[in-house]
């Protein structure tokens, strides 16, 4: 009888995505990820220190003591070069912000990328934006022009909602290209849902 894959049949739906755990060296053996440089990063001791330092926090979706995928936030600034919130009479075009650091699935589980990016939205929505101004979440989606096709994850980030800084900006030359998305209408939509609650 042929073997289970790893994650083979499993219904990510209702795992909830945790805060990372001391057992993650464990956990993260044997993650496959398309990018190896996510692999190293999770699985090396720099996750570890940033964490340990206070610089971003990572969070996880595990299944069965294995890393299904995680996301990493942290605090930011978006800043713009046209003031985006003049209609609400704003003026200026620097913002409190967080970012999406790293965000990584393990290839053999579908929907892992947007489960975890609608959790961030919602987590920041609900968790941070109420009681600290951040009303943006900001990206540096990866381009790396030396693989065939480009591999251009602004594509992917866009299709969120996600949108670029610098429209202008024709190829990134620090391989990221800078997305912001704005939450107002999650905060809102969550605020409104609570009170009705
Ligand atoms: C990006 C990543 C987290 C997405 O997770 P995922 O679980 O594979 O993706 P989802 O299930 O959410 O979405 C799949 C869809 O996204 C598309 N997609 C995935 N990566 C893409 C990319 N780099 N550019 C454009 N589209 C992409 C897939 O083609 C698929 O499209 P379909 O729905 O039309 O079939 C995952 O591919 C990954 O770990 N990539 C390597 C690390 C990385 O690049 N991280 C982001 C750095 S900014």
């Amino acid at each position: 009888m042929p073997q289970k894959t790893r994650f083979e049949g499993v219904n990510f739906d209702d795992i909830p995505v945790v805060e990372m755990n001391p057992d993650i060296v464990n956990l993260c053996r044997g993650f496959k990820c398309k990018r190896p440089e996510f692999q190293s990063y999770i699985g090396g001791n720099l996750i570890k220190t940033e964490s340990e330092s206070i610089l971003s926090k990572c969070f996880i979706v595990q299944y069965d003591g294995h890393l299904a995928g995680y996301v990493t936030l942290l605090a930011d600034k978006l800043v713009v070069k046209d003031p985006i919130l003049l209609n609400e009479g704003v003026a200026r075009s620097t913002f409190p912000a967080i970012k999406i650091g790293w965000l990584a699935a393990d290839r053999r589980v579908k929907g892992m990328g947007q489960k975890l990016i609608k959790w961030a939205m919602e987590y920041v929505a609900s968790n941070v934006s109420d009681k600290i101004g951040a009303r943006f979440l900001t990206v540096d989606a990866l381009y790396d022009a030396d693989v065939e096709p480009h591999y251009d994850m602004s594509v992917y980030y866009s299709r969120y909602g996600f949108e670029y800084v610098n429209e202008e900006e024709p190829v990134p030359a620090d391989g990221f290209r800078s997305m912001y998305f704005d939450l107002l209408p999650l905060i809102i939509g969550l605020r409104d849902l609570h009170v009705s609650h």
